[in-house]
């Protein structure tokens, strides 16, 4: 089994977040041989924040200026048979290089690619924030196809406390099973409502794009996304896919007539 591991802190792999991470790791080498591929989101040379020239979206990701240096992680995503995003938790959120990288790869959106493909996430925090770091980064990757098959927020200092220590370990012996499970057992889950209203706003992101480049819009024509109501072969549900055409087309109304209200929260 290859797994990449991705690793957005400063503090590259002995730091907390590194830690964890390799405890799981060594937690799922007892059930099964591995290989383990890392990197750091700190190492990666991306430059302060994407020059947004959507060079990507337009030309293919090799037209980003960016692309040799973000080629490892792309390898490293292209090869895996389960990725574990782990990042520090960084002003309630995920650290701004684990960001940075989630930028790089917005092509994704448009080009998903990793269906089948497990995720395992992982954020440590002093205390408070694994809700918004987990739950932006389930949304971001699943957007590029993976799937979250279990994730763990630890808080670093806590784990000073064997009564905590003991529930992060049962946690992380959970997690390694979850997580080898999922490469062996294999598959796709069922897209949820959230999933397939993602893909019908991609498809109306690619269909609007079309007279700017051609890649996007090829990518979907060579897959029949275009004809499709998922990604995959995965059974969609009726009532969930009825519902994602309905806000699907409140969409491109608004769109249509202006008739979209600007967000007030
Ligand atoms: C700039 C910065 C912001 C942080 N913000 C938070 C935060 O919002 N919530 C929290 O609980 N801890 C926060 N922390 C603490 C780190 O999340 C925590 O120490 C983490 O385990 C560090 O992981 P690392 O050693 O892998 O970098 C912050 C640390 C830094 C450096």
């Amino acid at each position: 089994m290859r797994v990449g591991v991705v690793l957005g802190t400063g503090h590259g792999e002995k730091g907390t977040t590194g830690m964890v991470v390799d405890a799981l790791i060594v937690r799922m080498r007892e059930r099964v041989e591995i290989e383990v591929d890392v990197i750091c989101t700190d190492d990666l040379v991306l430059g302060p924040s994407c020059p947004a020239c959507l060079a990507c979206m337009t030309a293919g990701e090799q037209a980003c200026p960016n692309a040799d240096n973000a080629s490892p992680a792309r390898e490293l995503m292209d090869a895996a048979d389960l990725v574990i995003f782990a990042t520090a938790v960084h002003s309630f959120t995920l650290s701004a290089t684990m960001k940075r990288f989630v930028d790089h790869f917005a092509y994704l959106i448009h080009r998903p690619r990793y269906f089948g493909t497990p995720a395992i996430l992982v954020s440590t925090a002093a205390g408070a924030g694994h809700d918004a770091a987990l739950g932006y980064l389930t949304t971001a990757i699943r957007r590029w196809g993976f799937h979250t098959a279990g994730q763990l927020g630890v808080n670093g200092p806590g784990l000073a406390k064997a009564p905590y220590r003991a529930k992060v370990d049962r946690a992380l012996d959970e997690l390694a099973a979850t997580a080898v499970r999922a490469v062996h057992d294999g598959g796709e889950p069922a897209p949820t409502t959230s999933d397939l209203i993602g893909f019908r706003v991609a498809r109306l992101l690619v269909e609007s794009g079309r007279s700017d480049g051609p890649v996007d819009a090829a990518y979907w024509d060579e897959r029949g996304w275009f004809e499709a109501d998922w990604f995959t072969g995965a059974k969609v549900g009726r009532v969930r896919n009825a519902v994602a055409a309905l806000v699907e087309r409140r969409i491109r109304t608004g769109i249509e007539n202006g008739s979209a209200k600007p967000y007030t929260g």
